[in-house]
């Protein structure tokens, strides 16, 4: 049951090759270029979401694929994520894959502001394939913080219009188990799962955990979704954007990111990470602050 993990120096990409090489399972990574998978230690096959061509060889002999590629793109009307899973999506059917496990997101729905409609879009288009599907939609990844994609002052606090919204970020190790589970026992078909963390924190009180992992103040600046969208706009970006932002925004701030579900449990028999753990897994990257990359 040959698989193929798309997305695979990603940070999900990442942890599930481990997972599948430690679970025997016979797969092939996709990588960009042949030095993006040296350090995988895995048969890998070079080829592009914007070429086709290369992602129906990479296709050939492959059962599953995990599809997984990067979030969409802060431009209106600029979706490359749409285009390129629906390219792999269309060169699985040509191929023969009975079936793909995608990387969604929490709160996908149809008209959904920027990736939240934009996944609806894609788990709509796997729908109609006529391949066998599974859609997992993740909350927030506690990687965004090592990425810097949790958003920092340049001193190294953390901002943002949250509120006391609370969000359960998740653990992109744990997807990555899930998601080897659902590939490796072909669980799940036609399902959706929602995974999250353990837990629901205000943006206070993951500053505040930071700041003990970390071993100095961080704080939480909170600003109003508003002033945000104008930072935005001042910085060349299209007022819709901004505005679609400013909105998800006050969304998380009223709850839209609190969900969570025991999915992660369910499936691996281990209880999801808690931010405190991943921080502590993670203490060598917080040794650099602010953050400035993450792989
Ligand atoms: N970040 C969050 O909090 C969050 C929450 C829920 C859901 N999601 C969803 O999770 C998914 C992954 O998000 P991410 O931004 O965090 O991804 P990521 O970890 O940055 O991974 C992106 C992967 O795609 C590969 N890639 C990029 N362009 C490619 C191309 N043209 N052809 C082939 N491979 C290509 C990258 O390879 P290289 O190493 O060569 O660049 C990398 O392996 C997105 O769909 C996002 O909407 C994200």
């Amino acid at each position: 049951m040959m698989i193929l993990v798309t997305g695979a120096t990603g940070s999900i990409g990442r942890p599930l090759v481990r997972r599948l090489r430690q679970q025997n399972q016979p797969f092939r990574a996709l990588v960009r270029t042949p030095e993006r998978g040296r350090d995988l230690d895995c048969e890998v096959v070079v080829g592009d979401f914007d070429d086709p061509a290369s992602i129906e060889t990479a296709l050939a002999g492959i059962e599953q694929v995990f599809l997984c590629s990067p979030g969409a793109e802060p431009t209106p009307g600029q979706q490359p994520m749409i285009a390129q899973q629906t390219t792999v999506i269309d060169a699985a059917v040509r191929a023969g894959v009975r079936r793909i496990v995608k990387i969604s997101v929490l709160g996908a729905r149809p008209g959904g502001l920027l990736a939240e409609g934009a996944h609806a879009e894609i788990e709509a288009r796997l729908e109609a394939s006529g391949l066998d599907w599974t859609i997992v939609r993740p909350s927030g990844f506690m990687q965004n913080f090592l990425t810097g994609a949790g958003a920092f002052t340049s001193g190294g606090d953390l901002i943002g219009a949250y509120g006391q919204g609370r969000v359960s970020y998740i653990d992109c190790v744990d997807i990555a188990a899930c998601a080897a589970v659902l590939l490796g026992d072909d669980l799940g078909n036609r399902q959706r799962f929602v995974l999250t963390g353990p837990e629901a924190l205000t943006h206070t009180e993951i500053a505040d955990t930071l700041s003990e992992a970390v071993g100095r103040t961080i704080s939480y600046i909170d600003r109003p979704p508003a002033e945000f969208a104008d930072n935005l706009t001042a910085q060349g970006l299209p007022a819709s954007f901004a505005a679609d932002v400013a909105s998800l925004y006050e969304g998380v701030a009223n709850g839209s990111a609190a969900e969570i579900t025991s999915v992660v449990g369910d499936l691996t028999g281990r209880s999801a990470t808690t931010f405190a753990d991943f921080l502590a897994r993670e203490r060598e990257l917080l040794r650099q602050w602010p953050p400035q990359h993450y792989r």
